[in-house]
């Protein structure tokens, strides 16, 4: 049975009968570069995320980018991250100027160790920025706390949390800004590019709102240098629509991840752990398993298809090599990296395909041996 990490080409089946009409009203105003449908979707957003204001951007990594620079970083500052994410993340960091500074994740969520970041503060930190990895909210109670002591702020990369909730709460408002992807495979994916950053700050956001469009007040009235950040009116169009699904889309994925769960307990292999407290909304299913080249040819031999997210952690690219971090520097991370592999677990996936893809995954990764003694 062939079961494929996402499939995009059944969701359009399904919202067609919506999508065209709202991309022929786009067309119909012309508003093709932010215009009303952008400007509905950010009022949404917003609410949906609990949050005072949502600025429409190009890409997640723009909403990174502005959401540093709107909180002051500048060049030579510090920003403490966790290794364990998307290039773009540390990306990001590197276009204000300042310098990435990792710190090891705790092994149990895969998300930045609060334990280790105080050491890593020094009088040039400025942010702290992390990541709400595969939809599981980092321990953002700590990790606030950390920054009010030492009078840093908090940006929140949840480029994979759409409505993933922390002790109740909405990630997006859970810091002093937070900056979330529309690219085609989130969650809420967008037809093309797409990102927004969130806060309850005035001030952040008039900042973003300005900085996506060269820096303008108001038409041909540049108060700084900007950037062209601005959101697509396609994008705005299908996002609104998609949104009005992601309740039931991300019940369907922590329906498919539960039964993940109860059928791999026992099972050779581990998964990291959920905070009865938070939601997670599952963008990635993740396991770690010691034997992953077998893992992935059972698998593929059975149509089941996987991916790994990440193969390697940031400071070990070569994109970071000037860093000058060598193997072993941020040893958890590293396990992460060579042991995780992500299931398929988008919402239209069957009954019959979940639990294939369950049993196949029991199989090949065997039974955890009963402790000695
Ligand atoms: C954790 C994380 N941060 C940032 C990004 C960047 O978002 P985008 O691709 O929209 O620029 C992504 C997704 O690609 C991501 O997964």
């Amino acid at each position: 049975m062939k079961v494929p990490v996402l499939d995009l080409k059944a969701e359009y089946a399904e919202l067609r009968d919506e999508i065209l009409p709202a991309l022929d009203r786009v067309c119909q105003n012309s508003s093709f570069v932010l215009g009303e449908e952008v400007e509905a979707f950010e009022r949404e957003f917003a609410d949906f995320c609990g949050t005072k204001h949502c600025v429409a951007l190009s890409t997640g990594t723009a909403a990174l980018h502005l959401g540093l620079l709107a909180l002051g970083v500048q060049a030579d500052d510090e920003v403490i991250t966790s290794p364990n994410t998307f290039l773009a993340t540390a990306e990001a960091i590197t276009y204000c100027g300042a310098v990435p500074v990792f710190v090891d994740i705790d092994p149990a969520t895969a998300n930045l160790d609060p334990d280790l970041i105080e050491r890593a503060i020094t009088p040039r930190t400025r942010v702290i920025l992390p990541i709400h990895l595969y939809g599981r909210p980092a321990e953002m109670d700590a990790i606030r706390e950390i920054g009010a002591r030492h009078n840093i702020r908090i940006l929140e990369d949840a480029a994979q949390a759409h409505g993933a909730r922390y002790r109740g709460r909405r990630v997006g408002g859970l810091g002093h800004a937070a900056a979330f992807s529309f690219y085609p495979t989130k969650n809420l994916g967008a037809y093309g590019e797409g990102g927004a950053l969130t806060t309850d700050d005035d001030q952040i956001a008039r900042f973003v709102r300005a900085a996506r469009n060269h820096g303008q007040t108001a038409r041909y009235e540049h108060e700084f240098v900007g950037y062209n950040y601005r959101m697509q009116g396609f994008q705005g169009a299908v996002l609104r629509i998609k949104l009005r699904r992601l309740y039931a889309w991300t019940s369907r994925r922590q329906e498919i991840a539960r039964e993940y769960r109860r059928v791999l307990a026992g099972a050779r292999l581990e998964i990291p752990v959920d905070d009865p407290r938070d939601e997670c909304v599952y963008h990635q299913f993740v396991i770690y398993v010691g034997n992953r080249n077998s893992m992935v040819a059972q698998l593929a031999a059975r149509e089941i298809e996987t991916v790994i997210h990440y193969p390697k952690p940031v400071h070990l690219q070569p994109a970071y090599s000037s860093l000058g971090f060598p193997p072993g520097t941020f040893p958890r991370a590293e396990r992460a990296c060579d042991r995780v592999l992500s299931l398929p677990v988008h919402p239209r996936l069957t009954a019959k395909q979940v639990a294939y893809v369950a049993n196949s995954v029991r199989e090949a990764a065997g039974e955890k041996q009963a402790a000695a003694g």
